[in-house]
């Protein structure tokens, strides 16, 4: 029997989706597992070395095995996993939860896989399964690592380590009572001492035992997953997940939705079909869970028929116990962080073509205002934030030029060109020189000032549409939203320079501007960067252009203490700032393409963006922070503020998902100028891309976010453009 191949995953589109094929397939005995012992059977016949464990494994684990044995081990253990028996392991369960919430409520950098879904799951499972010894963090560490074996085609070396993580947890089992649990409570090997007798292979219990430990990491990556979607959206859609009756509606759902299960994979034995086709003896069938569970919700829309825990003989014997554990898990988080908020930029994921789970789930914990530093406000709450921004009087932006000269004269080094972008930085800005930029800025880049452009946004989403299409390894940010920008910006705000190619090289630091009280040592370098931008930028372009660009026009004008080369200066700073459009752009694509195809089918229709925008854009804008400086004494609730402190807005907990009335341009006299630009390129770009294609799909977690401080940035976000796209081979 053969082993799975690896390359059976290199064409997503030869996967089996339709519900009914993968139901068939999985109860069809013609198909079977993947065969562990062949792969290791092979490795011993060229010489290689023995994986004992992994020898047993194969023979006793259930998802290794096939026939009769199978059906006799599951038999005997189903009564364990079976759901009244499992009501007896729930107040087990809410005690693993309950400690679990109280380590996130005090960890000092909240994560929710770490402090919760994996820690309530640890506490649970050492008790369920019978495994008390090791400490927490080495036991977790072997059971991902164990988590592996059912990868195909794994190296030597990996399956050594596997095999050495699966002996080390064996060590650990016990038949013994577990302390500090009500004697009625039996754990898994304990159960299988008794049943030993209706095993074909008395040998078998501590495998079985050991493949349940390690298995049923599953629910810990289920749970992660489920909170990592449910979080990424509103907060309206979070806070449902606290009221009663959540589990009846919404626990279904949150299974179909987020399977940590991407892949199921079966081998084709003599007299395999599929769909009534034939298949060739040894073919593999890789089916697609997410797919499926899809297409199941269109007949289903309740998401109860899902494929998630799998079908047949070896559907999850675990389903029940997933289902419990999810079943408190969520609505207990949801009632105790009504406000919790995920830092999507700091999400990491685990991904094999078999499953996808986050490893890093960092987040805010909740919506109160703080003080972070002895100079620093941390501003969390939308009602505070709104006030500040309205309230010129007794907040300031951030006033730059004084700390810049104090820093050169205590250092003694030349700030002069950091001088020049603060002082020309509008969001550094006060008063009526101020005022004057604004309204000339205004009077080319305001909502009605703006469709003469029309035609150029047009026309670089065309071209943007037309790379993507060309190339080998579509990706959203590289092939279209940075492009898009690009040639937006570049036109709009007069930015000609020399050496356009170095100019895109370079530019991506004058985001850096927007961060203030940057240290010596990063002004240095962002003045070197800066000096060479202004001294390769030509005379703004204007041929062929829809409309006069922004540099242009406020040549022509007359505005207080600027000269020429306070307006390049003002503009390349614009610049910096309107990277914020690729980037929101990145983000709201991929929440879109994140979203169950049916709460995104109308994508491509632009009335549908329209009417979804403002709730797009307070979820996903890029800027965490706008940051606001003290005039005087004040006060923010409880906390006192001296003159010249720093207040930091978290956009990410002021905004989550508000819709209309989010601060994520900002509000009052700093209010963002590029608002109704990036507007306007949303409302083209998102559209036309969804009436491209169609059948777009990001590659399930293969995305990856810059390390920026101040932005919410992906650096790729590489995707398939579906049937209508050229992406295939
Ligand atoms: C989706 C894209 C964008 C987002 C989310 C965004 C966000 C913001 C926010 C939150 C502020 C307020 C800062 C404060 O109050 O201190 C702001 C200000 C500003 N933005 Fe944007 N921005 C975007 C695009 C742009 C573009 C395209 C440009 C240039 C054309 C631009 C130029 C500016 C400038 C110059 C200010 C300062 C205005 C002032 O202080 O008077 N932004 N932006």
């Amino acid at each position: 029997m053969p082993a799975v191949n690896s390359s059976a995953w290199t064409d997503p589109d030869r996967f089996l989706t339709d519900p009914d094929d993968v139901a068939a397939v999985l109860r069809d005995p013609h198909f079977t597992v993947s065969q562990l012992t062949a792969h290791l059977d092979e490795i011993v016949a060229r010489g290689g070395p023995r994986f004992p464990h992994l020898e047993a494994m194969a023979r006793h684990a259930f998802a290794f095995q096939s026939g009769e044995p199978h059906l006799a081990a599951r038999r005997a253990t189903a009564p364990f996993f079976a759901a009244p028996a499992l009501a007896a392991w729930t107040p087990v369960a809410e005690l693993a939860i309950a400690a679990a919430l109280a380590s996130l409520e005090t960890s000092r950098f909240p994560d929710l896989m770490r402090d919760y879904c994996e820690a309530a799951f640890l506490d649970f499972i050492r008790a369920f399964c019978g495994c008390p010894g090791g400490a927490d963090d080495r036991v977790l560490d072997l059971i991902r690592l164990a988590n592996e074996t059912t990868r195909p085609m794994l190296s030597l070396k990996a399956l050594g380590r596997i095999d050495a993580a699966l002996g080390e947890l064996l060590d650990h089992l016990s038949t013994a009572p577990v302390p500090g649990l009500e004697p009625g409570l039996v754990s898994f090997p304990a159960f299988l001492g008794r049943r030993a007798d209706r095993l074909a292979d008395p040998e078998a219990a501590p495998y079985i035992a050991l493949s349940a430990l390690v298995g049923s990491h599953t629910v810990a990556q289920s749970l992660a997953l489920a909170l990592h979607g449910m979080l990424l959206g509103d907060l309206g859609a979070w806070q449902a997940a606290a009221r009663p009756g959540w589990t009846d509606t919404g626990l279904d759902r949150a299974i179909s939705l987020y399977p940590s299960t991407l892949t199921l994979v079966r081998i084709a034995g003599d007299g395999a079909r599929i769909g009534g086709c034939p298949c060739h003896k040894g073919e593999t069938a890789v089916m697609d869970v997410v797919g499926a569970n899809a297409a199941l919700r269109r007949r289903v829309p309740d998401g109860s028929a899902h494929l998630s825990f799998g079908a047949g003989r070896h559907k999850c014997p675990g389903a029940p116990l997933s289902r419990m554990f999810l079943a408190r898990a969520i609505p207990a988080l949801a009632r105790r962080f009504p406000r919790l908020a995920l830092h999507r930029d700091g999400v990491r994921f685990h991904v094999t073509p078999l499953v996808q789970y986050p490893v890093a789930l960092p987040v805010t914990r909740d919506a109160r205002s703080r003080r972070l530093t002895g100079r620093m406000v941390e501003i969390r709450d939308l009602d505070e934030a709104r006030a500040i921004v309205n309230d010129d009087a007794t907040w300031s932006p951030p006033r730059m030029e004084p700390y810049l000269e104090t820093l050169a004269e205590r250092s003694g080094r030349d700030l002069g060109l950091a001088r020049l972008v603060a002082r020309n930085a509008m969001f550094f800005m006060s008063g009526p020189r101020h005022a004057a930029i604004r309204r000339a800025v205004a009077d080319s880049l305001g909502g009605n000032r703006l469709a003469c452009w029309q035609p150029l946004i047009e026309a670089e989403t065309r071209t943007a549409l037309t790379r993507l299409a060309s190339v080998p390894a579509p990706d959203l940010i590289a092939d279209y939203a940075e492009p898009l920008f690009r040639g937006i910006a570049g036109p709009v705000l007069g930015l000609a320079p020399v050496d356009p190619e170095r100019f895109d090289a370079l530019a991506p630091i004058l985001q850096d501007v927007l961060e203030p009280w940057l240290p010596i040592r990063e002004l240095d370098r962002l003045q070197e960067v800066i000096g060479e931008i202004l001294a390769g930028l030509g005379l703004p372009a204007t041929e062929g252009l829809p409309s006069t660009p922004l540099l242009t026009r406020l040549m022509e004008e007359d505005l207080p203490e600027t000269d020429p080369e306070d307006l390049r200066a003002l503009v390349l700073v614009m610049y910096g700032a309107s990277f914020n459009m690729a980037h929101t752009l990145g983000n709201i694509l991929h929440h879109l393409l994140s979203l169950p195809p049916e709460d995104r089918r109308d994508a491509a229709d632009p009335a549908w963006i329209d009417a979804e925008l403002e709730g797009l854009i307070s979820l996903c804008a890029s800027p965490k922070y706008i940051y606001r400086m003290a005039r005087g004494p004040a006060r923010i609730g409880e906390i006192e503020i001296r003159t010249d402190e720093t207040l930091r807005l978290q956009l990410l907990s002021i905004d989550r998902g508000i819709g209309t009335g989010n601060l994520a341009f900002g509000h009052g006299l700093h209010r963002c100028v590029g608002a109704a630009l990036s507007k306007r390129m949303l409302r083209t770009a998102l559209p036309a891309l969804f009436a491209r294609f169609p059948g777009l799909a990001l590659r399930p977690q293969r995305h990856r976010y810059l390390d920026m401080t101040q932005t919410v940035a992906l650096a790729t976000l590489p995707c398939r453009l579906g049937p209508s796209g050229k992406d295939r081979p």
